[in-house]
């Protein structure tokens, strides 16, 4: 059986929930299928507000779903489970705490928070290029640094699933660039399976083994393309024309070009 199941994955927010005035149930997914194997690293394209954060949220156990199956390490999902670190788009970080204390913070709640963990800490914060930033506050960190730190407090207690939900959008390239390095180079090391939210069709197809493209809401999985670039990657990649080639499906399966190379844009898709 895949490490990750979503099977027929629905997701209805009732009327009564939505506030005074909505008549009708909003379906966030529909009938969402897809699975992935430990170690693998998808990268989830599709319009924004189509489903994607949602279906996220549903992955880690944080909101319920309808109907459909989901399930991650052979056990269904029913609720928060742990065994995940989740990237949000901001870093999110605690302020009053310096940077090695918000990257221990699961370890304190799971009530791990040991010599070894301090060393883990130090030694992840090292892999991101943080060494001597330890007791800096978040506010003194630039914005690629804090989301730096962010991946270090999602990678503390190894778990072995990473969700990340647009966590590099409010980057420049270039740190971007960097930071999907980073990223393969701790999936490497830690052999963590990867889902990855992201707006950028370039980021995905550089970082995944396969690219989910969705369709508008409600969410289902419009295009399944596997990502046959060789590993390990480097930027130079970026310039070939396979890298081009799945790019290009990615873009039609978004509605951004035609199969036909008319430059026709869908404005939400290419958010
Ligand atoms: N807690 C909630 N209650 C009600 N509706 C919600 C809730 N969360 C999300 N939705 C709705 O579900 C739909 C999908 O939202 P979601 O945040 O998953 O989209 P998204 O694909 O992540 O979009 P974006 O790319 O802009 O982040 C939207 O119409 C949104 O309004
Ligand atoms: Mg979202």
């Amino acid at each position: 059986m895949p490490f990750g199941v979503i099977q027929n994955a629905r997701k209805v927010f009732p009327a009564q929930d939505l506030g005074r005035g909505a008549l009708e149930d909003l379906v966030a997914l529909d009938d969402a299928s897809f699975t992935f194997e430990e170690g693998e690293v998808v990268s989830l394209l599709g319009p924004s507000g189509c489903g994607k954060t949602t279906l996220l949220r549903i992955v880690a156990g944080l909101m319920p779903y309808t109907s459909g199956r989901v399930s991650v390490g052979g056990h269904e999902v029913q609720g928060p489970y742990g065994d995940y670190g989740f990237v949000f788009q901001a870093p999110s970080l605690m302020p009053w705490r310096h940077v090695l204390d918000n990257v221990l913070y699961p370890m304190e709640v799971l009530g791990r928070n040991d010599a070894k963990a301090r060393e883990r800490a130090r030694e992840l914060l090292d892999i991101v290029g943080l060494s001597g930033f330890e007791k800096v506050r978040p506010h003194q960190l630039s914005g690629g640094m804090q989301q730096r730190v962010s991946l270090c407090r999602a990678l503390i207690h190894a778990p072995r699933l990473l969700l990340m939900d647009e966590p590099f959008g409010a980057l420049d390239e270039l740190t971007r660039m960097e930071m999907n390095d980073l990223l393969l180079r701790i999936r490497k090391e830690t052999g963590a399976s990867i889902l990855f939210v992201t707006h950028s069709i370039s980021e995905a197809v550089y970082l995944a083994d396969k690219v989910l493209v969705f369709s508008r809401r409600p969410a289902r999985v419009a295009l399944e393309l596997p990502v046959t670039l060789p590993n390990p990657r480097n930027q130079e990649i970026r310039f070939s024309h396979e890298f081009a080639d799945i790019e290009r499906r990615a873009s039609e399966a978004l509605g951004i070009v035609t199969g036909h190379s008319t430059p026709e844009r869908s404005t939400e898709a290419a958010r």
